[in-house]
Parts: C-alpha cells; structure tokens; sequence
C-alpha cells in the first residue's frame, strides 16, 4: 500500500489564508495524484506554507490562520502549466483549414508559401498593442482553466525586431494578467523570404546577430528549434544548440514531428529540457532523453488537428521512465487550440495516456519541461502558491470532460481570482 502525502511539519503559528474542506491532488509523491483526501493548505505571502490532513491541524487552527477559506468540497490541483505555446501571434489560418479540407496537406501549403509563413507576414505587419490585443484573449481562455504558467515562443517573426516585439508582448501578458510567462526564442522556426535558399546563412544570423541580443536583452530564457524537413536539419539545430550554449540559455527542440530526423537525441546531448511533439521518435531517441532527463512534451491537439495517424511511442517513453507533458502546442496552423483540459482528454484518447499521466503532464512534468519544477507543478511546502479549486469530485474528470470547465477559483501568488474576474480584466482594457 503506498503512502498518502502528508505534511511531516507542525502547523506554523501563522499562515495568511488556509484552505479547508477539499480533497488535494498534490501530485507528489508515490500515491496516485498524490491525493490527500480532506486536506488543508496553507499559505503565506505568494509561498505554500503547510499541505495536510485536515484532521492532523492543531485544535487552534483558526487563531493561527489570518482566514479560513472553504474551499466547498472541490478538488485543489497545483496551477496548470502550459509549457508548448506559440501564443503571440497576428491573423489567423482559417482559409488554410479550408484548403486542408479541400485535400492540400500541411506541408504542401508551407511548401507554397503559405503555413508558418503567412503568419510570419501578418505578425511582421502588427505593432506591439495589436499584437497584444491579438493574443491577450487566447491567453485569458487560458487562465480561466487554471493555467497560471505557460511558455510563450517567438518564431513568427524571424527578424531581430519582430521576434523582440513577440517576446516583449509575451513578458508583457504576463505583467498585466496573473500568470507567469516563460519566454522562449524559436529564431530557427522556418526559413524567411529574404534567406530563400540561404538556410545556413539564416542560421549564422540568428547565432551570430539574434540569439545573443536576446540573451543580453533578458528576453529568451530558452532556445528552441523546429527539426524536421520542412524546417531545418539536425546540423543546423546543433548549430544553434552551440550558440544558445555560448550565451547559457538551455535547449528545446521541435522533434520526429512529421519525420524521424534524429532532432531529440541531438536536443539530449545538448542537456536538452524538453523534446516536444515526438510522433517518430525512435528508441535511440527514446534512450537518449531517459539519459539526459529530457520530458517528452506530447501535443495532441497538432497530431488531431493534422490528422497525424501516428502517435509517440508511448510504451518506450513509459518502460525508459521518460517523464511526459501534454501541452496545447497553441498556434495558428498546426493546432489553434486555448484548452488545456481538452488537450488532456485528447492525451488520453488519441495517445493512450491514463488521466493521471495527463494531470501529470500539465503539472509537475509541465513544470519540468521549463527548467521550473522547484517552484511550482505540486503542492508542496515551499512551493509557490498557485493552484486551482475545481467543482469536481475525481481528478479523473478533468480529462474526463468534453469542453466543460469546472474551474471556479484560481490562486497564483497567493492571490485569489475567479474565472469570470480574468474575463472581465480583459474587457476593461
Ligand atoms: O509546433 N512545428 C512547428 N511549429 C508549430 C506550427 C506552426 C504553424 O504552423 O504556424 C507547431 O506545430
Ligand atoms: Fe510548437
């Protein structure tokens, strides 16, 4: 029998606000969910100060704690973590999904100019506010599922002051909304016009030119590039791996997304955090990420929106303790999705996921993927105080559910907000 989760800390003399009367998936530990049922948590300031038993609190708990909050019977799980997002972007690619419809695949479509590359031409053409307004409603979709950190990417720009302005209105969502940003730059996302047929020369300028702005300007805190044969080559992805390394900023990689290039056993030598989308993955790629702790960050809602028949090698990635994310993969061609419990339920239906694996792989894995598990993921002491109390009985039903969310209140930094409170934020602005 495993051991639930508990609190082995005496209650503090003070915490600022303790949450009662709801059953926890702490997600840490052995037990499944990391469940502890009838729990309590308390916090102080933007930290998690006590996770237990409501049963184990001392008999003067209410003195101790500045409020008590009942939690009303829900499910608390940690914040979500998004941690695959193309969230800042111009336009759209509906008239893309028509032609997909008409029989032109995804690839033919870049191939013709379109694809990454309409987006690129729409996002060059946006000034910072709209780009800004464009994206600040997909990111409110968000928080109101109780995601409260997510990764942002640049790569529609793929010029130094588009790719600045992408991840400038990605820092900025995150100062104006409750929600932590992790910005990422995807310089070698495609091939811009004024390179065609120069692909090395594209990437000598964002190593020599772009990758260190970014790093001097505190705008990227990872690397990342797309490897696939639409895109660019395992040589060149090294290539930007070295430059990223010379500036230390830690490694992604787009990886077997559409074809098995060897891209994530590259990434893992590089120490790489994630390798993310992995429909081709090998088993030498498998066994390169257990070795470096790379997470395998799978996307369901791209492989369902490009009706990709295959799916990750689950079983390897499971028998080689691979830890998995799910993420939304959010961008306008490949899969404009803003629904993180979808994408879960889509992890599970699609991919084989169990619903724990799901919760799994948009908490604490998410949070590994982002170099981030120390500070949020679980619920544990220390951590920071962000979580979710859902109107649910079973973690189950997060995946579970079909487009219905059930999150009613959402606590990032020790602060309280309701779902209909972030909408509101965005309409006054
Ligand atoms: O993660 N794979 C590459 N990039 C995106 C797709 C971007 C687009 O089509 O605009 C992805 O799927
Ligand atoms: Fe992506």
């Amino acid at each position: 029998m495993e051991k639930e989760p508990s609190s082995n800390r005496e209650f503090p003399d003070k915490v600022d606000r303790l949450y009662v009367n709801a059953d926890l998936a702490t997600m840490s530990g052995d037990h499944p969910y990391g469940m502890l049922k009838d729990g309590a948590l308390g916090i102080s300031g933007t930290k998690i100060e006590w996770v237990g038993h409501r049963g184990s609190l001392p008999g003067d708990f209410r003195s101790r704690a500045g409020e008590v909050f009942d939690a009303g019977g829900g499910l608390i799980t940690p914040g979500l973590v998004d941690c695959h997002t193309h969230l800042v972007y111009a336009g759209n690619r509906a008239r893309e999904f028509e032609m997909r419809l008409q029989g032109i695949s995804y690839e033919e479509i870049a191939r013709q100019g379109g694809g990454i590359l309409s987006t690129v031409r729409a996002t060059r053409a946006a000034d910072e506010e709209r780009l800004y307004r464009e994206s600040a409603p997909r990111l409110v979709s968000m928080l109101c599922e109780g995601v409260t950190t997510i990764e942002i990417k640049s790569g529609y720009g793929l010029d130094l002051d588009t790719e600045a302005r992408m991840l400038r209105v990605a820092l900025r969502l995150g100062s104006e909304y409750p929600i932590s940003v992790v910005p990422t730059f995807l310089g070698a996302h495609a091939l811009p016009p004024e390179f065609e047929g120069r692909p090395d020369k594209y990437i000598d300028f964002v190593c020599e030119k772009v990758i260190p702005h970014m790093a001097r300007e505190g705008l990227a805190r990872f690397v990342d590039v797309f490897c696939d044969r639409i895109a660019f080559s395992r040589e060149q992805a090294e290539h930007v791996f070295e430059a990223a390394k010379g500036q230390g900023l830690s490694v992604k990689i787009h990886a077997e997304q559409l074809s098995d290039q060897g891209g994530a056993q590259l990434a893992a030598t590089y120490g790489a955090l994630s390798a993310d989308h992995l429909e081709y993955l090998s088993e030498a790629g498998v066994e390169a990420m257990a070795k470096s702790g790379t997470v395998a960050v799978l996307l369901p809602g791209a492989a369902y929106f490009l009706k990709e028949k295959k799916v990750p090698p689950l079983d390897l990635l499971r028998s080689f303790r691979v830890p998995m994310a799910v993420s939304t993969d959010c961008n306008p061609g490949s899969s404009p999705a803003v629904s993180i419990l979808l994408m879960m339920n889509m992890a599970c239906t699609l991919f084989g996921l169990t619903t724990e694996e799901a919760l799994k792989g948009v908490t604490i894995n998410a949070a590994r993927a982002l170099g981030r598990e120390g500070q949020v993921g679980s619920l544990e002491r220390g951590k920071d105080a962000d979580f979710v109390i859902w109107d649910v009985r079973e973690p189950a039903e997060l995946a579970y559910n079909i487009g219905l969310n059930r999150c009613r209140y959402i606590i990032r930094h020790g602060s309280l907000a309701r779902p209909q409170d972030l909408l509101e934020l965005l309409h006054a602005q």
